[in-house]
Parts: C-alpha cells; structure tokens; sequence
C-alpha cells in the first residue's frame, strides 16, 4: 500500500493507472476505522483492481467545533488496517484540500433538509463538498457507502446524477458489534455505562419493525418516541419513517415502496444514528 498526501502526487497515480484500465473502487472515510469500514474495504477489494482508500477529517462538515476537536483520530492504527485491503491510501492535510474556504454551494431539496440535514445545518454542503473534490481527482468506478449513514447515501446518490457521473454507488449494509450497536467512530467516546445502554437504539428500532403488523407509520414513530421518553439517559432528536427514494415522511404504507425508521438520539453527549427497513 502506498500513502499518499497530496492531490497532485494522487493525481498523477490515478492517471497511470487509468493508462492500463484498471477498474477503480473507492472508500472515503474519516478514519478512526473500525469493522464497518472494513466491510466496505473488503467489498472494493473483492470487485476492484485497485482499491482506493481516503481519510480525511472534513471540517466543512462539522456544525459544531467541539465535535470536530473531539472526533477520533488514530493515524497508526488506521495505517496498519487499510495496509490489508488498499492500494493507496489517500491522507491529505486539511491545508492541502481547503488552502481558501471552499465556497461551493450543493442543495438537495428535502434530501438535505430533513432530519441529519435539520439538525446539523451545511452538514451535507460539506459532505457533498469533499466527495465530489475526491470523486473529481479519483474518478472511481464504483465508490462505496455504508446503508448506516442512510440520508448521506442517498445525497451522493443524487450528487452523481445531478453531475451525470460515471461513479456506480455500492450500499454496504450496516456492521454491527455483537449486541446490535451500529458500529461508529464515535462509539469510542461512550463511557462505559454509556456504551452498555446504547444497545437500546437498536433494539427498539427492531421492535419497531414488528409492530409493523399493527400498527401504521405514524404509531410507529410515536411509539418510538415514547420509548426513548421512558429511557431518561437518551435524548431522541428524531425518530422518522421516510420513504426510502425521497425521504419524505410517511403516515401511511401506501405512500411508499420501502419504508426507512431514522433516528437520532443524544446518549452521554455522543449522537448517534441508526436506521432500519420496516418495509
Ligand atoms: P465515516 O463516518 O468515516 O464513514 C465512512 C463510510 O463508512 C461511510 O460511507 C459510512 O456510511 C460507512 N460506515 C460507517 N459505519 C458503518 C457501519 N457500521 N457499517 C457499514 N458502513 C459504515 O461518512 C463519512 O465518514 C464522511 O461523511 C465521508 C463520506 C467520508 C465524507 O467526509
């Protein structure tokens, strides 16, 4: 595996290998890699030549200054595990990516207004941003994105065809450690008793499923809500059944092919996010 900082010296790669038609998969990350990562990485591997790995912390898409201070970072650790999978792995200094503020200016309509994008305000500018300056140089074949950040996979979806870029959209489902806790690099920062509660996200999300039987969308939602009232410890920022294309909130089954329970909740001053397929 090579490292590389700079976009000129990972641009000048790029065009070599485009040279010989290799096919190139990329995974764009923020570091701090645990095994959702991993998943992601394994399957470029397994449908790539090359596999193209970036970790850059992006400040752009950060609300919030203490978030990003406090946002995992573990350079060594990260390099030892991408070294299994990658090819190259693209870590640039946030001199080298933004030597001006960027002044790019991306909308999405409800895609970006809703939920993530309601709570944490220029979040998806920032993500659209930095993919589509590393989709630019890269110019990848297929890019990979985990079905945990549900809104954001479905906001580089629409930034690829607002662009007509030739980039496929690869949705890795969500990894999971062993009691159900979607895994993040933010779970790193939950204390212990923290850590040993989080599970209940989940675990209501999937009781949340079954009470599809009996109950429509908008009692499902309300019935999430009140379980997390009854649950002090967490503070639920939202709970919503979309439609799984649009985003839009659904009340009734018809109004959607496929159905998607978001959440958000606050737990030990750490957010989480989690979602699942209700229908
Ligand atoms: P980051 O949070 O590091 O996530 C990188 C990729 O890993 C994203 O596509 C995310 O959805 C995926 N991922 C995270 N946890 C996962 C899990 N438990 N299972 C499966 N996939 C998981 O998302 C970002 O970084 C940034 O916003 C980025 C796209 C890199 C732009 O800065």
């Amino acid at each position: 595996m090579e490292i590389v900082y700079t976009q000129t010296s990972l641009l000048e790669k790029i065009t070599a290998l485009r040279k010989k038609s290799l096919q190139i998969g990329f995974v764009p990350t923020m570091g701090a890699l645990h095994k959702g990562h991993v998943q992601l990485l394994k399957s470029a591997r397994s449908e790539n030549d090359i596999v193209i790995c970036s970790i850059f912390i992006n400040p752009v898409q950060f609300n919030n200054t203490a978030d990003l201070e406090r946002y995992p970072r573990n350079p060594e650790e990260d390099i030892a595990l991408a070294n299994s999978y990658c090819d190259i792995l693209f870590m640039p200094s946030v001199e080298e990516i933004y030597p001006n503020p960027p002044k790019e200016q991306y909308h999405f309509g409800l895609l970006e207004s809703t939920m993530e994008g309601y709570y944490r305000q220029g979040h998806f500018n920032g993500v659209a941003i930095i993919v589509k300056r590393l989709f630019d140089i890269i110019q990848p074949d297929i890019a990979y994105f985990g079905k945990k950040d549900f809104q954001q996979l479905a906001i580089i979806k629409k930034l690829v065809q607002d662009y007509n870029l030739k980039i496929t959209i690869q949705a890795i489902d969500t990894v999971r450690e062993e009691d159900g806790l979607a895994m993040s690099s933010r779970n790193k920062l939950l204390s212990p008793h923290a850590r040993s509660v989080a599970p209940f996200v989940w675990k209501t999300l999937l009781k949340a499923q079954i009470l599809k039987k009996e109950k429509n969308p908008s009692q499902i939602s309300e019935w999430i809500q009140e379980q997390f009232k009854n649950h002090q410890e967490f503070k639920l920022e939202y709970a919503q059944l979309v439609n799984a294309e649009t985003l839009e909130e659904v009340t009734e089954y018809n109004q959607a092919e496929s159905i998607v329970a978001c959440i958000a909740v606050w737990l030990d001053n750490v957010r989480l996010i989690d979602n699942i397929t209700i229908v």
